[in-house]
């Protein structure tokens, strides 16, 4: 469902990205894992859309999106993928309801089909009794599923998940984890998972090591070695594990809702200024939004797009 060709990308001199070729199918849960400046999140942001690699090609449900004019790519990323990022990034003036919703009003969906949609999911989450509390007076975790609400509000292709629980406690982490895998049961729902956590990368389908700016070959493909000696090895059976995803993910999604409406896009994305052009930190690049827009509680000195000036809580949501 997702196909990187041979993707390459370089920051000045430096080439973080030398050939990455990675297909991700359809109810997959991938890891992502190497050593800090491998370019875990340059490749999470060009799968994602938010960065454009240098020679390559980012294949998604059958767009190749690097052909995608800006417009377009905008408006794949908001219905296609969901971001949860290590900070929850969490509007704090929206309650927990109004966070999930924007998306989904950002893509077109009426407020009403978008509240009913947020709240659905935020149910999903254990959270409808936490659906009127703004971020403030939400849990690390709840803040976090809150997140997770968000990304999936448009039932995105795929959602892209950069150290989600870095920044939680083990029980909340615990609890992150077995969430995803819940979704990926319930949804058919599709993560790729950049995490240094070495439980959740285990307990993944698949574990993608990068290092040096390539994929390592799969250590998975060789037996490990308390079973090797054994003649009765699962070795010979490692088809097992790869089926196991898409037997959920022909099941039918419960969501009631289409994930967005063609009418009255509002197109915020013109308003949307390039991600890369203010942050040397990728681990810091203001992007809450699918349609990548910058916040503003990392970004307090730039407008809130994609609402404008005067927007408030009120006006985009009451
Ligand atoms: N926008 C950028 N400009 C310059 N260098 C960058 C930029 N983004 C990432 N890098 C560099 O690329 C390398 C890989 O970064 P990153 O993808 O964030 O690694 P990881 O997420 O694996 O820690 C690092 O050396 C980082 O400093
Ligand atoms: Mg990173």
């Amino acid at each position: 469902m997702i196909h990187l060709h041979h993707i390459t990308k370089s920051f000045g001199t430096l080439q973080v990205l030398k050939g990455i070729d990675l297909d991700i199918r359809q109810g997959e849960v991938v890891s992502i894992v190497g050593p800090s400046g491998a370019g875990k999140t340059t490749l999470l942001q060009i799968m994602g859309t938010l960065d454009v690699p240098d020679d390559g090609q980012v294949i998604i449900r059958d767009t190749d999106v690097t052909r995608l004019g800006q417009k377009a790519l905008a408006q794949f990323r908001n219905r296609q993928i969901g971001f949860v990022f290590q900070f929850h990034q969490l509007l704090p003036e929206f309650t927990a309801l109004e966070n999930v919703m924007i998306p989904a009003l950002i893509g077109g969906t009426s407020r009403r089909q978008a509240r009913q949609r947020a709240a659905e999911l935020l149910d999903l989450m254990g959270l409808s009794d936490r659906a009127s509390h703004k971020p403030a007076q939400l849990s690390g975790g709840e803040k976090q599923r809150v997140a997770v609400a968000r990304a999936l509000v448009n039932n995105p292709a795929v959602v892209l998940a950069d150290e989600p629980s870095g920044s939680l406690d083990t029980a909340n982490k615990a609890d992150l984890h077995r969430l995803f895998f819940d979704l990926r049961d319930r949804l058919g729902q599709t993560f790729v998972i950049v995490t240094h956590d070495e439980e959740l990368a285990r307990s993944t389908d698949r574990t993608i090591h990068l290092r040096d700016g390539l994929v390592l070959p799969s250590p998975e493909s060789t037996p490990p070695s308390s079973e090797s000696t054994s003649p009765s090895s699962e070795s010979t059976s490692p088809s097992s594990e790869s089926t196991s995803p898409s037997s959920e993910s022909t099941s039918p999604s419960p969501e009631s809702i289409p994930p967005s409406s063609e009418s009255a896009s509002p197109s915020p994305e013109s308003t949307s200024p390039s991600s890369e052009s203010t942050s040397s930190s990728p681990e810091l690049v203001p992007v809450g939004f699918p349609d990548g827009s910058p916040l503003p509680d990392l970004a307090p000195s730039r407008p809130a797009a994609p609402f404008s000036p005067s927007s408030t809580p009120e006006t985009l949501l009451a």
